[in-house]
């Protein structure tokens, strides 16, 4: 569209896209960190963008955050949608309701008239108490389920910033502070290179099986976050990035 071209962003796509083998990559102009209308934009994109490679009959497991919150509003029912399991990535992750991984799934699922499945696990867990849940019928049943799961869609956060939302205890964070994490998807914490330095202990999908996956869609833009965006890249393992312009610039200056 004329619009994206005049600030250049095909060109920035293409940049991105070819430097870490995506499939695609789709920036929105402007900032959404600045602009809730932004914001609105970014969760269009990637509403968009999962419409169009989801498969019938699909289980998609999803994240929680601000801005999969947003990417739930601007769902719709497609016949595929309809068909399709959302389920969430991982267990609970010390998010408030409204930004958790289950409240997503569901509203995901009745905006697109399709089903859900959701996990019911206490965050914070203990060794002891992760090794009984794993135990119990109920629990290992919805995980077997949600690691059918071909499709991912997620958000990215700065570590220091998901660290705080999440109130991981002193310690964890000094270290991860420590170590130079930067980045922070699915519950695990990356440093600069992608290389992963912490998980948060919850079951769900492991990071193992977002290898696997056939489709894997990471959601996250402003301008604070270009960073953290490009250490998950390093990681290596995403196939669609949906961004801003603000994310974005940072993302070429550093490339
Ligand atoms: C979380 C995801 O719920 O949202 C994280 O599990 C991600 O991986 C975070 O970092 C991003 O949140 P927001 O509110 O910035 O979209």
């Amino acid at each position: 569209p004329l619009v994206k071209d005049l600030f250049g962003l095909t060109d920035w796509e293409e940049r991105i896209r070819s430097r870490f083998g995506l499939k695609q990559v789709v920036i929105v102009p402007g900032d959404s960190e600045a602009s809730p209308h932004t914001k609105k934009e970014l969760g269009r994109a990637g509403a968009s963008v999962m419409r169009k490679l989801v498969k019938e009959e699909e289980v998609i497991a999803v994240t929680g955050g601000s801005t999969m919150a947003e990417v739930a509003n601007q769902l719709n029912a497609t016949a595929s949608m309809k068909s399709c399991w959302f389920v969430p990535a991982r267990g609970g992750l010390g998010e408030s309701v409204d930004l958790q991984a289950n409240t997503i799934a569901a509203t995901m699922a009745k905006k697109a008239g399709g089903r859900y499945r959701l996990l019911h696990v206490p965050d914070h867990l203990n060794d002891e108490a992760y090794q009984s849940l794993l135990q119990d019928d109920h629990i290992t049943e919805v995980f077997h389920f949600i690691r059918k799961a071909r499709m991912v869609v997620h958000g990215m956060g700065d570590a220091m910033v998901m660290a705080r939302r999440r109130k991981v205890d002193p310690e964890t964070t000094a270290s991860l502070q420590r170590e130079g994490a930067l980045a922070e998807a699915f519950g695990y914490y990356f440093d600069r290179s992608g290389r992963i330095l912490h998980k948060m202990p919850t079951v769900g999908l492991r990071i193992e099986d977002i290898h696997d996956m056939d489709t894997v869609i990471g959601i996250a833009g402003g301008r604070g976050k270009g960073e953290a965006i490009l250490a998950v890249l390093r990681y290596g393992h995403e196939d669609v990035l949906v961004t801003d312009e603000a994310a974005a610039a940072e993302i070429v200056q550093l490339l």
